[in-house]
């Protein structure tokens, strides 16, 4: 398994991959991989002839007084993490080098998609990741990029955009990975106190609540909603960002809910926030 720092290698090393006529299989990611990053990588292993993992905490996507600093990271075990999967190539830029002094462009997506639910709470989020991935997808080049729908809006936004600048990659949405339990997995999952472990579980348990409403007949978004609320707030240490019913391709709001209906949340859980996100038909 290759590790590059450095941009111009890896490009070098990618488009002699390409002319080769071999297909690049692309995962990335903020490291401390957890089960469900691995589950991407081994969709990759066999998609790809290449397969390359980034490995990058990208500073755009935090906001002011969110977790960048304290954000977990493991290189080394990353590192064997991946060579299990059969990871061929770790990308592993430090910030100044994707970001250099002088530094100036962005990419955003406009409009609802990147203002509501996860955009209304952390406003300059997506510019943020749309910035880097349009970046790690023009480094990489790969033919196909793999993404967690654990991050629904993330991969609604990436869809968009690379539908938008005629990205030449094509973008695989893969299911939620939970622990035993039903908490969503989360790098950030390693914050949670013993206590507030206990209280994340509203979250599977709201979404799990919800789908029996609906299959049992309850359409109606305001009541299903209203319930929920009591649920995500059944904690002393819950504090509700959000819980929405949204249709899944626009995110709108919908106000009677059908197959295409996905309830997305976030909520603080102590000083975490979790996301987590289901069909309710589905
Ligand atoms: P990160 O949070 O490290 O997640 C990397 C990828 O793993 C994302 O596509 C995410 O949706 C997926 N993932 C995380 N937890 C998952 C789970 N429990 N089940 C399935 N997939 C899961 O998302 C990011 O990094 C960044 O925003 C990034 C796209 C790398 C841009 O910086």
């Amino acid at each position: 398994m290759e590790i590059i720092s450095n941009i111009k290698e890896l490009q070098t090393r990618c488009l002699g991959t390409r002319a080769a006529g071999q297909i690049i299989a692309f995962v990335p990611t903020m490291g401390f991989l957890h089960e469900g990053h691995l589950s991407l990588l081994r969709e990759g292993r066999k998609r790809g002839d290449l397969l390359v993992l980034s490995i990058f905490v990208n500073p755009t996507q935090f906001g002011q007084g969110e977790d960048l600093d304290c954000y977990p990271r493991d290189f080394e075990r990353d590192e064997s993490l991946a060579r299990e999967c059969g990871v061929d190539l770790i990308f592993y830029p430090d910030a100044e080098s994707i970001y250099p002094p002088g530094y100036a462009t962005y990419v955003s997506v406009e409009g609802p998609l990147t203002t509501s639910l996860e955009g209304a709470c952390r406003p300059t989020h997506f510019r943020g990741v749309t910035t880097v991935v349009t970046k790690l997808l023009t480094i990489v080049m790969p033919h196909v990029a793999l993404f967690g729908r654990k991050d629904f809006q993330q991969l609604a936004v990436i869809r968009r955009m690379t539908k938008d600048l005629n990205l030449p990659v094509e973008v695989v949405g893969m299911p939620i990975v939970r622990e035993t339990d039903g908490l969503a997995m989360s790098s950030r999952n390693v914050y949670l106190s013993d206590n507030e472990r206990k209280e994340s579980l509203a979250l599977v348990g709201t979404l799990r609540g919800a789908a029996d409403l609906a299959q049992n007949g309850e359409l109606e978004t305001k009541k299903i909603l209203s319930i929920a609320q009591q649920w995500l707030s059944a904690g002393d240490s819950l504090s509700i960002d959000y819980v929405k019913l949204c249709n899944a391709h626009t995110l709108e709001e919908v106000a009677i809910i059908d197959h295409d209906t996905v309830m997305l949340m976030a909520v603080k859980v102590g000083k975490t926030r979790l996301i987590d996100n289901g069909l309710l038909l589905g």
